[in-house]
């Protein structure tokens, strides 16, 4: 009766630290490096299907060197937030959507699937656990960081029969120390992030290793982030760990584009990008804009910068939310990004930011997305 047992929140069992720790002061939240007084965990096996889900004090992990995860890159992972509303209320922001996600990175690498409902809710009870070390104004959210690694102890490259999903929590500020601001990039077509038949739109800790080196090298040349291309064409895919997205405007027809490279395999599912085309398809004026996913080159972005109907650039993801670019570097020319004047960003990217920000603070209630723990 034990046999592929489904994830299930009834059986969550409690242990709790002795004492809660003290909340730090939002200056203090450096992004990723806080965590809350618990983590989840629940473990799988195979023909037994997963066991008890626990929450308990943050702790080490114990794992035989043998693991598979340290050895053949058995890991994928989420990125999702919780908000402290106006109303004092906590929402997770669309975790349906980063459920579906980590669900397709598991199926990819032959680790389980789960009920994602079912997680929701653990994670629910995990974030209320600790609900005073959610952080309460702009910019500031509680950034959740569901895991799974493979834990069968054999250096065998094989299906892993045992594995680990764990949660843990992070108080987060903005993602950049300086706020939002625009930042400069650089195009890298020496280095790809993804590939076609590739893993690039699966949520992997193999894909985001290999970022690192190419960001460096972009840093030493004294841009931020990259922005990645792709084949000869030199398709524009992504930007740094973002989706990215371009506003043109036709110098005969006064027509806008918002451009989005299309999810062909190759591009992370954002569930920012989600929401910002679909916010973006709702609220922008068809006679005045179009949005379009589609294919777009650096050559492109470069030919209508030349011509000034290059309008704006900035870059989506769940960390940052919306990141604006102001200029791209590109086989020794600088591409100008238009802001606003005396601004960090576009009129447009700004709109964004705030559609985004007022459904995520509680401000305006939009669909489904916004689920109270
Ligand atoms: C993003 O939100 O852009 C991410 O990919 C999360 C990052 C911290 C890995």
């Amino acid at each position: 009766s034990l046999s592929n047992a489904p994830l299930d929140s009834t059986k969550l069992k409690i242990i709790s630290s002795t004492k809660p720790s003290k909340p730090k002061p939002n200056d203090q939240l450096v992004f990723g490096n806080t965590f809350t007084d618990h983590m989840l965990t629940i473990e799988w096996e195979a023909g037994k299907g997963w066991g008890t889900p626990e929450i308990k004090p943050y702790a080490n992990l114990s794992l035989d060197p043998a693991s598979c995860v340290f050895h053949y890159g058995f890991e994928l992972f989420e990125g999702m937030k919780a908000y402290r509303t106006n109303d004092n209320k906590i929402t997770m922001f669309r975790p349906d959507m980063n459920m579906k996600r980590m669900n397709k990175s598991a199926a990819r690498i032959c680790l389980p699937t789960f009920d994602s409902d079912e997680l929701i809710k653990l994670i629910g009870k995990l974030i209320e656990n600790d609900k005073h070390l959610v952080p309460e104004g702009k910019g500031y959210s509680l950034y959740i960081r569901p895991t799974m690694i493979g834990t069968t102890n054999t250096l065998g490259v094989s299906t892993p029969d045992k594995a680990l999903l764990f949660v843990i929590n992070s108080p987060v500020g903005p993602y950049y120390k300086t706020g939002f601001k625009a930042v400069k990039l650089e195009a890298t077509d020496y280095a790809t992030r993804a590939w076609p038949g590739g893993v690039g739109d699966k949520k992997l800790g193999a894909n985001y290793a290999p970022c690192i080196l190419p960001q460096l090298q972009a840093a030493e040349r004294g841009y931020q982030q990259n922005l990645w291309l792709f084949g000869p064409e030199k398709n524009i895919t992504e930007v740094g760990t973002m989706n990215a997205f371009f506003v043109f405007k036709d110098s005969k027809t006064g027509k806008k584009e918002l451009v989005t490279a299309p999810l062909d395999g190759t591009i992370l599912e954002g569930v920012t990008r989600d929401s910002i085309l679909t916010l973006a398809r709702e609220r922008l004026d068809p006679k005045e804009w179009e949005i379009n996913e589609r294919y777009y080159t650096i050559t492109e972005v470069e030919e209508r910068a030349a011509k000034g109907e290059l309008v704006e650039a900035f870059g989506s993801g769940t960390a940052a939310v919306v990141s604006p670019i102001k200029e791209i570097g590109w086989k020794g020319n600088d591409i100008q990004v238009p802001l606003l004047p005396g601004e960090q960003s576009g009129q447009l990217t700004k709109s964004v930011a705030n559609w985004i920000a007022d459904i995520q603070y509680g401000r305006e209630t939009y669909d489904n997305w916004s689920r109270v723990v």
